[in-house]
């Protein structure tokens, strides 16, 4: 961010220079100044880019005020498999990147095991700001959240989405049924089919759970197969 911020200071200095010398003391703004000073980055991904803006300048809710960065999410543009979260842990909010710590440590051997690597995938979760103390998100956060993944979504167009953990399922697919049920079907948001499986946070709790989540990664990579199938085909176990 602060580089990008010194490459917008250096264009708004230079555009200033180059008015001045051509007008005089008039300025010309012939479009939006958010436009006017994109990067090669932006123009390349205008839709991501100007999301992010808007996360990083959000104080909708009052989590905004006690992070160190904002999480807006990480990974291909042209992700197929979209993988979302709950919300940044401390980590997370420390580096203002997505699953880096322990459980995202296990979601990158999750996502191995089913033979993608991380940065094939985009990553990122229901809220940007991290909750005092890991806290659950609470429904007026989520209120106010979930509509930058919304645009993440419709500027990313994944076609399976992975959901993690009870708050990521429930959140995506507008239902209150809980975890154990959404796990046992294949949803659709917006069209898009979502899978629902245990957050990697609840596998570090109890390892049982990694049987479950072996399965419906294992059921998720043979819809990739079938619905994408711009991998080689996926059988468990053969490298
Ligand atoms: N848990 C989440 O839900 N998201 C993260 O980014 C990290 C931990």
């Amino acid at each position: 961010m602060i580089e990008q911020h010194k490459t917008y200071i250096d264009l708004v200095r230079n555009y200033f220079h180059f008015q001045q010398n051509v007008y005089g003391e008039e300025i010309l703004l012939d479009k939006p100044v958010h436009l006017l000073f994109q990067t090669e980055k932006d123009r390349s991904e205008p839709g991501l880019s100007l999301i992010e803006e808007k996360v990083m300048q959000c104080s909708r809710c009052s989590l905004h005020k006690g992070v160190h960065k904002k999480v807006f999410g990480e990974g291909s543009k042209e992700a197929k498999l979209l993988i979302v979260g709950e919300a940044p842990g401390r980590e997370e909010d420390l580096q203002g990147k997505p699953f880096v710590g322990k459980a995202g440590e296990l979601l990158t051997k999750i996502l191995k095991a089913i033979d993608f690597t991380r940065d094939e995938v985009y990553i990122c979760n229901i809220l940007k700001c991290r909750p005092p103390q890991n806290r659950d998100p609470d429904p007026q956060e989520i209120k106010m959240c979930f509509p930058f993944l919304e645009e993440q979504v419709s500027v990313i167009k994944p076609e399976i989405i992975l959901a993690l953990g009870r708050f990521a399922g429930q959140t995506l697919l507008n239902t209150q049924t809980s975890l154990a049920r959404l796990r046992n079907e294949i949803h659709q948001y917006k069209g898009i089919p979502v899978f629902v499986t245990y957050h990697p946070a609840a596998l570090l709790r109890d390892a049982k759970k990694k049987y479950d989540v072996w399965e419906d990664v294992q059921r998720l990579r043979k819809a990739y197969d079938n619905l994408v199938g711009d991998k080689p085909e996926w059988q468990p176990g053969k490298k």
